[in-house]
């Protein structure tokens, strides 16, 4: 395949940055995108050019890594994957593919498409973790969950906090990520206990880091590789109303 690429190149968080046009041939279709890139970035090493960053490091689709804007949508336009688990055979001959970085004040661009994500975990370290002593090891089947709550919290738990959901929504909201990981915790008995004061804490940390508000578009679930559900957002603003009204919920 022959390809333009269009990538964002900018120096630093700081720089203005542009989009600058590479042409690039012999791409397979069986190529991942990532793999595609490594192909350029081989050839701009040889010219003595400097290589196009980016974020990636499982390359399977666990850790979230390989945040890019791939024409116009967050990972591009296969519905329920990451970049990694794009391949080339989703394009075709001659097109011409525009690749950007996340766009959203909390992800500042650190070097073309490479952001730092890092608000995410301040987020989860404000609350995202169970911090009562739970003893042991317990027995299997000790505490009962139902099947249907056990899949629910375990849905919730496959957001590999990607940050597609901010990119994808025009107010820059990362209420759904906060939502799942809120949700993983406090659906199951042991994430109950802190359930309160973990929805403000989270919540506040959000808004600290520059995150927009939720209109309720649904633009980040439509967007989101792993297809986290809105109605994690509705939970953790029941749990967040709950607490600021001083009832358990
Ligand atoms: S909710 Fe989805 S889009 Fe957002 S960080 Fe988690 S996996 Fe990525
Ligand atoms: S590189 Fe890990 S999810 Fe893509």
């Amino acid at each position: 395949m022959k390809l333009t690429l269009k990538i964002w190149r900018q120096k630093n968080t700081n720089d203005k940055g542009a989009f600058k046009t590479y042409d690039i041939d012999g791409v397979s279709p069986d190529m991942s995108f990532l793999e595609m890139i490594d192909v350029l970035n081989e050839q701009l090493i040889e010219k003595d050019e400097d290589p196009v960053h980016f974020d990636h490091d499982c390359r399977e689709g666990i850790c979230g890594m390989c945040s890019m804007y791939i024409n116009g949508e967050p990972h591009g336009p296969l519905k329920g994957v990451t970049t990694c688990q794009l391949h080339m055979r989703s394009f075709s001959d001659g097109e011409t593919i525009t690749i950007e970085p996340w766009r959203a004040k909390a992800f500042p661009v650190v070097k073309d498409l490479a952001v730092d994500r890092s608000a995410f975990d301040r987020v989860i370290q404000a609350g995202g973790y169970v911090s009562v002593n739970t003893g042991g090891t317990p027995d299997a089947n000790e505490i009962p969950i139902p099947k249907s709550v056990a899949d629910e919290a375990f849905d919730a738990a496959t957001c590999i906090g990607c940050g597609a959901c901010v990119a994808a929504c025009k107010n820059a909201s990362a209420m759904l990520f906060v939502s799942a990981k809120i949700s993983q915790l406090s659906m199951l008995p042991q994430g109950q206990v802190e359930k309160s004061e973990r929805a403000e804490k989270m919540v506040a940390q959000m808004d600290a880091e520059g995150f927009g508000a939720c209109t309720n578009t649904g633009a980040c679930s439509a967007e989101c590789p792993k297809g986290i559900d809105l109605k994690n957002i509705a939970r953790m603003n029941r749990e967040y109303l709950g607490s600021k009204m001083g009832s358990s919920n």
